[in-house]
């Protein structure tokens, strides 16, 4: 998934124009942008949005951001979603494995109770929303087969640590906002799973976005979250893989079989070694994905 676009579960218009935008996801939340006393109301929006768009052929994926399990409401946001079968939800203010293996239990009764396969609803979690969350971003390889995806806030973290900004007066995240977002990466490439970036809320600056866009698939990001369907198109552009990144990859495999045992080769007089081979692999997979 290279986009994944948040709309508010009680958007009104807003969720059919997600559905239209163009991200590879939509997001419905339950959690930040919902009001505590429209919760219950938010719920029911949600589940009859994910009932009436989930047997379109041409949706996207149907995720639903839950509140947390330290808020008390994570039980009834499964109880009213899980039946109208979203591909997955995104998990806030996730600590490490624990929280994971939380989730899934949830998940597994539910899907029992309405007759989804086991392991329907997979898990995206985000990862680093509290100071304890940084210590344990390690953690989550093997937690659950429904983890697919880590991603990162900034907001969240800088009021758990009382700071005043997370970004400086040029707009680049100060020091604790770029420790969590290596720590997403690195949690992400230890449990195998995608590393996704995390929004960009200025969203009238299209090359502010971009480059940001740029900057996290540079460090090995595969898709970053959208607030606006206005993002979208740039998300998508900057996370397909050009067809020269591609044709490349494609020789280094076939240079790689061509040569079996060899540890390094060259092509068009450019050494490349094991490294490059496992990042052709990787690059080709995640291309194979985006087809889906
Ligand atoms: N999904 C779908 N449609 C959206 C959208 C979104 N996230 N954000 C804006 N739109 C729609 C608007 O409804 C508007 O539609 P219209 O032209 O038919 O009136 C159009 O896109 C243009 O919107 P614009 O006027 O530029 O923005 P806005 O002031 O209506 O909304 C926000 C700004 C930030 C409130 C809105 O983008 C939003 O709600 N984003 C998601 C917030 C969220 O989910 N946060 C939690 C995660 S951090
Ligand atoms: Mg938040």
């Amino acid at each position: 998934m290279r986009s994944l676009l948040f709309v508010p579960a009680d958007g009104g218009k807003k969720l059919d124009k997600a559905l239209a935008s163009g991200a590879d996801a939509v997001i419905v939340d339950l959690e930040d942008s919902v009001a505590p006393e429209r919760k219950a109301a938010a719920r029911d929006i949600a589940a009859s949005f994910l009932r009436d768009a989930i047997n379109s052929a041409t949706r996207p994926r149907l995720l639903v951001r839950v509140n947390g399990l330290q808020t008390g409401l994570t039980d009834a946001d499964l109880d009213a979603v899980v039946p109208a079968r979203p591909d997955a939800i995104l998990l806030p203010k996730a600590e490490g494995s624990a929280s994971i293996i939380h989730a899934h239990a949830k998940l597994t009764a539910r899907e029992a109770i309405h007759g989804l396969d086991d392991g329907h609803v997979k898990i995206i979690a985000i990862a680093t929303e509290t100071a304890a969350a940084l210590f344990v971003a390690g953690s989550y390889a093997g937690s659950s087969q429904r983890l697919s995806g880590l991603t990162w806030g900034a907001e969240d973290l800088s009021a758990d640590l009382g700071a005043e900004a997370n970004r400086d007066t040029d707009g680049n995240f100060l020091d604790p906002y770029r420790l969590a977002r290596a720590l997403c990466l690195a949690g992400a490439a230890a449990a195998r799973v995608d590393a996704i970036d995390t929004v960009y809320v200025d969203f009238r600056n299209d090359a502010g976005l971009r480059r940001e866009c740029e900057d996290a698939r540079r460090d090995g990001f595969t898709g970053k979250m959208a607030i606006h369907p206005a993002q979208v198109a740039a998300i998508n552009d900057v996370f397909t893989p050009t067809p020269q990144a591609l044709a490349t990859a494609r020789a280094i495999v076939a240079a790689f079989a061509a040569a079996p045992g060899a540890g390094t080769i060259g092509i068009n007089g450019v050494m490349y070694d094991r490294p490059h081979l496992a990042r052709a692999m990787r690059l080709l997979k995640q291309a194979e994905e985006q087809q889906d």
